[in-house]
């Protein structure tokens, strides 16, 4: 079988540091044959590092998409293309990897999904938390029934003074937000694939912009007050269809003990679970909590077994997970892990938790 034709657009930091990285591991099913980026040294250093020979390099994602024989793209770029790349892309008969956000609001999402099913091409986009081991164990105990009918849950998305300085990520225009469209995306998506549960009913919501002006203690160093446009915290309550309730926390820069990313808390009418460690660096594991005999139990699974990625040498990387989930939809057109309609769904919440924030009024489905 001839091996698959990927091409990327936007060769910054997560190409680099997750995508690039795990094609290079798969290079015996797809070859990295294209790169954009409109900083050109940046595509010609990623063709360099990982393209394959004949590799090529454009100025343009439109050039890209006119001339690259590719039969998929990863749009790679700040989130305010994501929607206009990845329609362009679909509309020139390349299937799509998109990164999270889908996009900077409904309309621009609602748009992919509809070109998407048009072209039938597929969409997916690149929530790799899914795949970590901690997700997946957690995602099975929540299907087997094992947590009972999960009715509360916490998204967790909260850095205690970890704003990212690189990149475009305080501009609001280019972004569409701050810390609960970076990082609350990640988490919000986590406790509805979870919980299976995409039908939202009501949200409120409140962000703040409280700290923008003392940057000193951040981990990536200080950011620059006077290009700081977005929130620096902002928090959800989404109320379900069913009933079920989610509290969405979402933060770079917050007073607060114990920060956690890219992690869930959830409660079930059998059990609880608590996801704790190092989530960002595929550390995880999660603590249940249950009623047995009479008395509260905690279990949780031994490090280092299981498939528990504890030590960085047998730790799967989630993003070699997604890589090979998605190689796998295209050659074999398995089912997508991370559907579109799933991602519209948490840019819709995402966007009332803005307006809520914006208008003091709840937002109704
Ligand atoms: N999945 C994750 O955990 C994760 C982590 C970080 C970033 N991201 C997402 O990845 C995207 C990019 O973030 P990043 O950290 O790589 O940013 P970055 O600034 O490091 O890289 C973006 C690159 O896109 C290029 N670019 C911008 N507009 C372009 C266009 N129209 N055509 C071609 N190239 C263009 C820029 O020159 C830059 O090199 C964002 O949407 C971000 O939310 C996801």
């Amino acid at each position: 079988m001839e091996k698959l034709k990927l091409g990327f657009i936007g060769c910054g930091g997560i190409a680099n540091q997750k995508h690039f990285p795990a094609l290079a591991k798969l290079g015996a099913r797809a070859e990295m044959l294209a790169f954009c980026d409109e900083r050109p040294e940046r595509a010609a250093k990623a063709r360099a590092d990982f393209g394959v020979a004949g590799a090529q390099c454009y100025a343009s994602y439109a050039e890209l998409l006119a001339k690259a024989p590719v039969d998929a793209v990863y749009v790679l770029t700040p989130n305010v293309s994501h929607s206009e790349i990845a329609v362009a892309a679909m509309r020139a008969g390349k299937h799509v990897m998109c990164e999270k956000p889908m996009a900077i609001n409904t309309v621009q999402a609602e748009a992919m999904l509809n070109v998407s099913v048009q072209t039938g091409k597929k969409l997916t986009v690149a929530y790799q938390n899914r795949f970590r081991q901690d997700s997946i164990a957690l995602h099975k105990a929540c299907r087997a029934g094992e947590l009972g009918e999960i009715y509360f849950a916490k998204a967790h998305a909260i850095r205690r003074r970890a704003v990212p300085t690189w990149g475009v990520f305080a501009d609001k225009a280019k972004q569409g937000g701050g810390p609960l469209i970076d990082i609350g995306t990640h988490a919000l998506d986590l406790a509805l694939w979870l919980m299976d549960n995409h039908a939202p009913a009501l949200v409120v919501g409140q962000s703040f912009q409280k700290l923008k002006d003392k940057p000193e203690g951040n981990v990536f160093g200080p950011w620059d007050p006077a290009t700081f446009e977005v929130e620096d915290s902002a928090f959800g309550f989404i109320r379900m269809k069913n009933g079920a309730v989610v509290q969405l926390d979402s933060s770079w820069a917050l007073n607060i003990l114990n920060p956690k990313e890219a992690s869930v808390t959830l409660c079930g009418t059998e059990a609880g679970a608590e996801m704790a460690g190092q989530q960002s660096q595929d550390k995880g594991y999660i603590i249940y909590n249950r009623v047995r005999h009479n008395q509260m139990l905690e279990e949780q699974p031994s490090l280092g077994s299981g498939g528990v990625a504890y030590f960085d040498g047998n730790a799967p990387k989630a993003g070699d997970g997604e890589a090979r989930a998605w190689l796998d939809s295209l050659e074999h057109d398995a089912p997508l892990v991370v559907r579109p309609e799933q991602a519209l769904v948490v840019t819709r919440i995402l966007e009332a938790i803005y307006h809520s924030a914006a208008s003091g009024q709840a937002v109704y489905f």
